[in-house]
Formats: C-alpha cells, sequence, structure tokens
C-alpha cells in the first residue's frame, strides 16, 4: 500500500504560503527539498524496505517533491511581483537608514575665527597680509636690522625664484622669503590706512623648525596693532584682558612678564592663570598655574615710520599670538601634528 504524504506537503504548502521574502522562502526550500531535508530523509529509508514496497514508496515521495515545488515557484513568483510592481520613488522603509554627513570647520579655523570675532566686537578690522614676503618687511622694517642677532630669533625659510638668485619686489631691499611671522602685515596694514587704526592680521607663517609634538614648519598667528594719538600701554593691557576673558573665562587673570621684541618698546609676554586648575597647577600649566600665550608691547617708533605714521604723532600697541597653541589649550590636545593629518576620526571630534 503506498504511503500517504499528505500531511507533510500541507504542512509545507502552509509554511510556503506565510513567508514574506526571499530568504525565508529559501530557509524552507532547504528544510525541505535540501540534501539533507525532510525529502532526502524518506529516500534514504527505500534500501531498508522490502522490495515489493519500494516502488509505491518512491513514487509517493517524488509526488510529495513536485507538490513542494509547485509551491515554491508559486511562492517565488508572488514575491518577485511585489518589488516589480513597487511604484516609482518607492521607499523601502524597512531598509536601514544612511546618516547624512554634517560638514564643519577645521578646529584651527574655529579658534582662528573666534580670535577674529572677540577682537572685531572689540572694533578692530581684519587685514590679510602676503605669506611671501620680502626682506625688508619681515625684518627691516621692523627694526630687526640685517646681522642683527635677533634675527636668529625668526629662523626663515628664503625664496630663490628661477634664474634669479636674489629677488626682489618693487619697493623692497632684498631677497623674498616665506614670512616667519604675521607682524610684517603690520607694516602693510598701516600702510593701507590712515591712522587711528585698530587692526587684526590673522595667517599663516613658516620657520624651518623640525617637526615634533609641539613645533611644525608651518603655523598660524593673528596679530594686532592699535593707533592713536594717545595710546598706552594700559589700553593695551584692558584689550588683552577683555580678549583673554572672553576666549578662556570671565575669571582669567593675565600676567605680564618684561621680554624683548625689536618691534616693541617695552614688550612684555602674557600668561593667563591656568583655565583648567584655576591656578592649582597641572600639567597644562606645568605645575606653575599661569599658561604663555602671547607676546606684545608699545610700537617701536622706527616701526611706525615704517608704515608710514609719524611717531611724534602717533603711538601704538602690537600683540602676536600662535593659533596652534590657544587651540591645543582650548581642546586638551597634546600634539601638534594632529592638525595637520587630515584623520577624519581627528577632526570629527570638533
Ligand atoms: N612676532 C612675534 C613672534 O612671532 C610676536 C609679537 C607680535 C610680539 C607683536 C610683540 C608684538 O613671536
Amino acid at each position: 500500500m503506498p504511503i500517504d504524504y499528505s500531511h507533510i506537503a500541507d504542512e509545507a504548502k502552509l509554511q510556503i504560503e506565510a513567508v514574506a521574502d526571499k530568504a525565508a522562502l529559501e530557509e524552507l526550500r532547504i528544510k525541505y527539498l535540501g540534501r539533507k531535508g525532510v525529502v532526502a530523509e524518506f529516500m534514504a529509508r527505500i534500501p531498508t524496505l522490502p522490495a515489493d514496497e519500494r516502488k509505491a514508496y518512491g513514487s509517493g515521495l517524488n509526488d510529495l517533491k513536485n507538490k513542494i515545488g509547485v509551491c515554491l515557484a508559486a511562492k517565488e513568483a508572488q514575491l518577485a511581483a511585489i518589488v516589480s510592481s513597487a511604484p516609482d520613488g518607492y521607499i523601502d522603509v524597512t531598509l536601514p537608514g544612511k546618516k547624512p554627513l554634517l560638514g564643519r570647520f577645521h578646529p584651527l579655523t574655529q579658534v582662528e575665527s573666534e580670535i577674529c570675532d572677540i577682537f572685531r566686537r572689540l572694533g578692530f578690522k581684519i587685514f590679510d597680509g602676503p605669506e611671501v614676503e620680502t626682506e625688508y618687511h619681515n625684518f627691516e622694517a621692523l627694526n630687526i636690522p640685517l646681522e642683527h642677532p635677533s634675527r636668529d630669533a625668526f629662523d626663515t625659510f628664503y625664496i630663490k625664484l628661477a634664474g634669479e638668485p636674489v629677488s626682489r619686489l618693487a619697493g623692497s631691499t632684498g631677497k623674498l622669503l616665506l614670512r616667519s611671522h604675521t607682524s610684517p602685515a603690520q607694516i602693510r596694514a598701516m600702510k593701507a590706512a590712515k591712522p587711528p587704526v585698530a587692526i587684526i592680521m590673522p595667517g599663516r607663517v613658516y620657520r624651518p623648525d623640525s617637526v615634533d609634538a609641539s613645533h611644525c614648519f608651518m603655523f598660524h598667528q593673528v596679530e594686532g596693532i592699535a593707533v592713536d594719538a594717545k595710546i598706552r600701554f594700559s589700553d593695551l593691557k584692558g584689550i588683552l584682558i577683555a580678549f583673554a576673558q572672553e576666549m578662556f573665562g570671565q575669571k582669567t587673570k593675565l600676567r605680564f612678564r618684561p621680554s624683548f621684541f625689536p618691534f616693541t618698546e617695552p614688550s612684555a609676554e602674557v600668561d593667563i592663570s591656568c583655565f583648567l586648575c584655576r591656578g592649582q597647577g597641572c600639567s597644562v600649566c606645568k605645575k606653575s598655574g599661569w599658561i604663555e600665550v602671547l607676546g606684545c608691547g608699545m610700537m617701536h617708533p622706527h616701526v611706525l615710520k615704517s608704515g608710514g605714521y609719524d611717531p611724534k604723532k602717533w603711538r601704538g600697541f602690537a600683540f602676536g599670538m600662535g593659533v596652534e597653541r590657544i587651540a591645543m589649550l582650548k581642546f586638551g590636545i597634546n600634539d601638534i601634528r594632529l592638525f595637520f593629518e587630515n584623520d577624519l576620526r581627528f577632526l570629527e571630534q570638533f
């Protein structure tokens, strides 16, 4: 008597009809028709049966296999029809979403803009000086004479133009170089405007330093000057205190230490009270409670004269600060090279 497999056929039919996607359908195909599936299992029993029962048993199994095959094919066609009949612009709401990438400014650009914004609110205008400068603007105009030892403090990249051992710019006395500080922009800013003026000059500067965690051959500075008839050192102090409290917090204190720059007299280096430990002493301020952030002073008469201002009528103050250093302090970054490697894992944190 042939064996009745109809309950298996019915069970398979029910399961196949309930399926909603191709992957689940394939799972059922393997379950019933796969090499180790239900049908194969029954097939394996054939050799154990008495010889006269084998034929009927085998043909019943073939029927079962065909029935399941028909169900699978019908379901496959049904699933394909659903996808192909999807209207244009159909959105599969079951797909995981793609997060849009948000653009952002480089951390150095953010800090430079913040510095400039604060000074803009204090009444300063922005001026852009060139990165390729004349030796005159970088040195002589700023009271750093040729052969003077103070020139060594500003190690410099000189530029040699093709076929021209010593290049000259109109109105300059000497070679071209990559500016080693933003101070030459002081001269160009004064030449471009009549006093009284208050100007800030952000930009790149270059020095042939070997690269390490705190040095790079290119970095950024923001320079500032204010020139008026009766401007005094106390005005410089007031402006810098206002700046530092905006930038580092209202509780920030400033410390002015006597220093030397050829282009300012008197000169000072300015420390801020450590904004991390509030002066208690930590690793950022090297246990001193103070962090050096800028150089400044009253503009040397020689510099005013280079800018075309009469030093008998006008007085000014000047200051300059490093953007990388301030960004490193603000964000707790311990290696300057991170700014220039363009590693998205770093940049995406700001
Ligand atoms: N140019 C100086 C430097 O690069 C900074 C400075 C600017 C100091 C203006 C005083 C006045 O170190």
